[in-house]
């Protein structure tokens, strides 16, 4: 037997038991004839004694002794004389009286500390050494818990778990797919599945009525904080429900999730349309742990010859409760917050609303006093606040105040992130026009059902028809997705024509879905919650990757194994891959 207990488990009332532990040198304190070992396993951290007065041969043979070694250690349970209450263990330590090390170690690139020295490559290159940090760890303990929670949640309402292939063809969910060549079949490619859609529709047309999987999905996409290329999604599927019971049903599991795993009770999900998000937020992911709604100003504020107002189709702004004694300095970062690349405002305008009743401006020149006492009632400014307003295309201006929005939350201190605030976002529209490729895309995918009353619109009007889908925002994150489907096989094929699909196009890609769906589909309806951002969610973090045991960096490698890489010629010729000379430097692979 390797171990009597864990690193994690002794306290007083083992006190004289003698124990046996094994775990990795965490830290060596030499003190006058002592020396302290810090013993650490997933379950804790146990301090170890060696005494020169009580055992003089172990003490030397200690010496030896490095960080990150294998030991085994045999010894009594004493009381500490200078206690730890930080740690469970922190009131005894082991009187070690025989030890064993298993294994060395080198030194570590990196300490292994809450706090380390270590840059994000380092880190991930030695993954599995960051992972003995705690603060790595910890993060791996709560996705296991909360898939463990939420296996019971859903057992509990009678789903069933199924594996879904993961050698695929394409689904189009917009983003591009990870694909895989086949041998057996020379030119011809597996995809890696964006998502199980078709599949989780089929399992309700085979009539199994509520499927879940905690699955990995793969998207080549841009990466961000928010995004990997595979992640893991909890996938759901019913049938025989409207919106309302999915709604009801994952407010269910998000609400046993914050109970059990973070003993937060949740208040009711409050809901608002995609259209009040845009007009109120300027996001379809508003982040309502603060209020600063936009307030639109066009009619008040225009017409009084400021040209730059006078061009806009929209303007609009919001109030910044208690900020009208920023300085020069703060207004100019904000100027200047706005105006980069990545916001791409062409500038700010603000008024300061003094606590003495003056309001001054960036636009004085333009605006009396009583017009911007009218912005400001329209705003629901009083004394005291700060007024920022932009202007310009309607779209983009949303887009750009609600970054500053944002921007203003965080520098108010508006967005703690041990708040939650849930929020439905409902009626997406369905279709969503691209100016590059001039023609319509499914807002979410091809089989989210349009709302009934909406479907005459599909033939006048098809960019207004609104969406059975729904997202479900935590705290401005869209955590989740999905949406009532289409199961009719005509409406199905009026979708797909919709998206510039020609009968044959919609046959090839789709046709195994079609014609089930003449085989005696169900209602059905689904989401899927985006399990990488609700574990960093609940972790009070903003990046997945720390919720992931081996991520990938930005640029969409793996730092440790060091892929994607090349594959041997004898591989590329069995697969029939043949590269081009430009090819060997990384260029591209013809087929
Ligand atoms: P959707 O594309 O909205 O819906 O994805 C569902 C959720 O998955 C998460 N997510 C991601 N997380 C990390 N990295 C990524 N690259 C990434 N992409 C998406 C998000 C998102 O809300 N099949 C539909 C669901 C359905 O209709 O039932 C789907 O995949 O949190």
């Amino acid at each position: 037997m390797y171990r009597t207990h864990t690193c994690g488990e002794l306290n007083k009332n083992n006190l004289s038991q003698t124990v046996t532990l094994a775990g990795w040198v965490f830290r060596i304190r030499h003190l006058s004839k002592k020396t302290f070992v810090d013993l650490r396993d997933r379950y804790g951290v146990t301090q170890l004694l060696f005494s020169e007065e009580t055992n003089l041969e172990l003490y030397n043979k200690i010496k030896d002794l490095g960080r990150e070694f294998v030991i085994q250690v045999t010894g009594k349970v004493i009381e500490r004389s200078s206690k730890n209450p930080e740690i469970p263990t922190g009131e005894i330590e082991i009187e070690a009286s025989e030890f064993n090390i298993l294994n060395k170690a080198i030194v570590p690139p990196f300490i292994l500390e809450d706090e380390t020295d270590g840059g994000e490559d380092l880190r991930m290159k030695y993954r599995y050494l960051d992972i003995r940090r705690n603060a790595v760890k910890k993060n791996l303990l709560l996705r296991h818990q909360m898939a463990k929670e939420t296996r019971k949640y859903l057992d509990a309402q009678n789903f069933v778990e199924v594996e879904t292939p993961v050698l695929i063809k394409s689904t189009p969910e917009g983003a591009r797919d990870f694909v895989v060549p086949s041998r057996m079949n020379p030119g011809q490619f597996y995809a890696l599945p964006q998502s199980p859609q078709t599949f989780k529709q089929l399992l309700m047309v085979a009539g199994l009525d509520k499927y879940y999987q905690i699955v990995k999905c793969f998207r080549d996409e841009d990466l961000r904080a928010d995004r990997q290329p595979e992640f893991t999604q909890i996938d759901c599927e019913m049938s025989f429900v409207e919106q309302e019971d999915i709604l009801n049903m994952f407010e269910g599991l998000t609400r046993h999730l914050f109970k059990t795993v973070k003993g937060v009770d949740l208040a009711e999900f409050p809901r608002m349309t995609y259209a009040e998000a845009m007009k109120y937020y300027g996001c379809d992911k508003p982040d309502t742990r603060f209020e600063m709604k936009f307030v639109e100003i066009t009619d008040i504020a225009k017409g009084k010859n400021f040209p730059v107002f006078d061009s806009s189709e929209l303007i609009v702004g919001i109030c910044a409760k208690g900020c009208s004694e920023y300085s020069r300095k703060q207004l100019d970062a904000l100027v200047d917050f706005v105006k980069r690349p990545q916001v791409g405002a062409k500038g700010l305008v603000y008024v300061k609303y003094g606590t003495d009743g003056v309001l001054k401006s960036s636009v004085d020149k333009f605006y009396a006093q009583e017009d911007l006492k009218k912005w400001a009632d329209a705003m629901g400014a009083q004394q005291g606040d700060l007024l920022l307003v932009l202007s310009g295309e309607a779209d983009k201006t949303r887009k750009q105040l609600s970054e500053l929005r944002l921007e203003m939350g965080t520098q108010l201190g508006l967005r703690d992130p041990n708040v939650f605030k849930t929020l439905w976002v409902l009626d997406f529209p369905l279709l969503e026009w691209n100016e590059e490729t001039n023609r319509f895309f499914a807002m979410h995918h091809p089989f989210t059902s349009p709302k009934l009353e909406d479907v005459s619109l599909l033939d006048t009007d098809p960019g207004r028809v609104r969406a059975n889908a729904y997202d479900l925002v935590i705290n401005g994150v869209e955590i989740g997705g999905g949406s009532i489907r289409i199961h009719d096989r005509k409406l199905q094929k009026r979708m797909f024509e919709c998206l510039g699909f020609t009968d044959e196009e919609a046959q090839h890609q789709f046709g195994f879905l079609m014609n089930a769906f003449e085989f005696g589909a169900p209602p059905h309806g689904g989401l899927a919650l985006g399990f990488d951002r609700l574990c960093s969610m609940f972790g009070g973090s903003s990046s997945i990757k720390d919720y992931i045991a081996f991520p990938k960096n930005n640029a969409g490698r793996d730092m440790m194994i060091d892929t994607p890489s090349s594959i041997s010629d004898a591989q590329l010729k069995e697969l029939n891959i043949h590269l081009s000379p430009a090819l060997s430097e990384g260029e591209g692979v013809k087929f």
